[in-house]
């Protein structure tokens, strides 16, 4: 079967979409495809886009996938994660050169208002990848949202209406979305926003994450991973860039080995993975990642290491770091 279905946690930062489609082609995004059926349409009537799909619901995305599948619709793919990450992490400056938001959630209550997709600092992070004359179709039947959406676009320096009005309340040319077919069954009008990318360049406040080698910690010290074990108590802390916690400690029944559960948020980005202490035979000890899953060697995970590697430093004076790859993550650059 054709690789329809991308898993966001194994694409490179940024990617580049011709060579994963195979050819260069305007790339245009749909985000919150739902059940599909305006995505599909727009992968069978334009054929010479790059088409993405973004979901961060995993049913809707294998129906999706069924559903290219079956139809033969290679110049489609569908990738699970959430808008924020996936413009900051996967797609480079000026890179998107459509975009559609059918129906966001609307977050109903006021106290869930910050749960919205369209604010100010999402229109300013997708500026900073659109390029001028870029589309930006957004459709809600929310007619709170409706205003919210209207005020940030009228706002925004680097989008401008490619209508009259900031919405128009009819588009008969678009295929219907499950939502919008819903909204108007039961007499809500639909909001369409026909926008499009300004000329105004957009400072790049949302630059691609650095990712650095995998970290890895030698060490020697007279204590037994039992003694460590013992004095372990979940930890927190924060550095400039993210925050840290030390969840939980794991003995190995087989294996010389501790595995410390940590969480890591940094911008744009939460990670929950293991770090692992094993003891070798000549004495020292390793600190690094454990393989389960698909960690990003980020800055985060160079300072969770450096504080896991500090602690142990800590706990006796004869404990010292023989080598490490940790990189300096306050000058990251160097
Ligand atoms: C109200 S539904 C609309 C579905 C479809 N667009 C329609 O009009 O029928 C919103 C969809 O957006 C998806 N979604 C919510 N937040 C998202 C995010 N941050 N990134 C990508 N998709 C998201 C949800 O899983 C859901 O399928």
């Amino acid at each position: 079967m054709h690789p329809y279905l991308l898993s966001s946690a194994r694409l490179p930062w940024p990617v580049d979409w011709a060579a994963q489609f195979g050819r260069a082609a305007p790339l245009a995004v749909e985000i919150g495809f739902g059940n599909g059926q305006f995505l599909l349409a727009m992968a069978r009537e334009r054929p010479y886009l790059n088409l993405i799909g973004l979901e961060i619901s995993l049913p809707s995305l294998r129906k999706a996938e069924r559903k290219l599948s079956r139809d033969g619709l290679p110049h489609a793919r569908l990738v699970q994660g959430g808008a924020e990450s996936f413009f900051w992490t996967l797609c480079a400056p000026q890179t998107v050169s459509e975009l559609y938001i059918n129906f966001p959630d609307p977050w109903h209550k006021a106290g869930h208002h910050h749960r919205r997709l369209i604010n100010e600092r999402f229109l300013h992070l997708i500026a900073t990848r659109m390029p001028p004359g870029a589309l930006l179709d957004i459709a809600t039947d929310h007619i709170d949202y409706a205003q919210a959406i209207t005020d940030c676009l009228q706002q925004s320096p680097y989008f401008h209406s490619r209508r009259s009005a900031p919405f128009v309340l009819e588009d008969t040319a678009r295929v219907r979305t499950k939502y919008e077919q819903k909204a108007l069954d039961d007499g809500r009008a639909c909001h369409y926003f026909k926008w499009q990318r300004s000329a105004t360049p957009a400072a790049n406040a949302f630059p691609i994450p650095q990712e650095f080698p995998m970290p890895h910690v030698v060490m020697r010290s007279p204590l037994t991973l039992d003694d460590v074990a013992r004095q372990f108590q979940p930890f927190y802390t924060a550095t400039p860039t993210a925050e840290i916690k030390f969840i939980d400690l794991f003995r190995s029944t087989r294996h010389n080995n501790l595995l410390f559960e940590t969480y890591i948020h940094e911008e744009p980005l939460s990670q929950r993975l293991g770090l692992s202490l094993n003891a070798r035979r000549a004495g020292d000890w390793v600190l690094g990642l454990h393989e389960v899953g698909f960690p990003r060697p980020t800055a985060g995970l160079h300072q969770a290491v450096q504080t896991l590697a500090d602690w142990l430093v800590s706990l006796h004076p004869d404990t010292e770091i023989v080598n490490s790859t940790l990189v300096d993550w306050l000058n990251p650059q160097e």
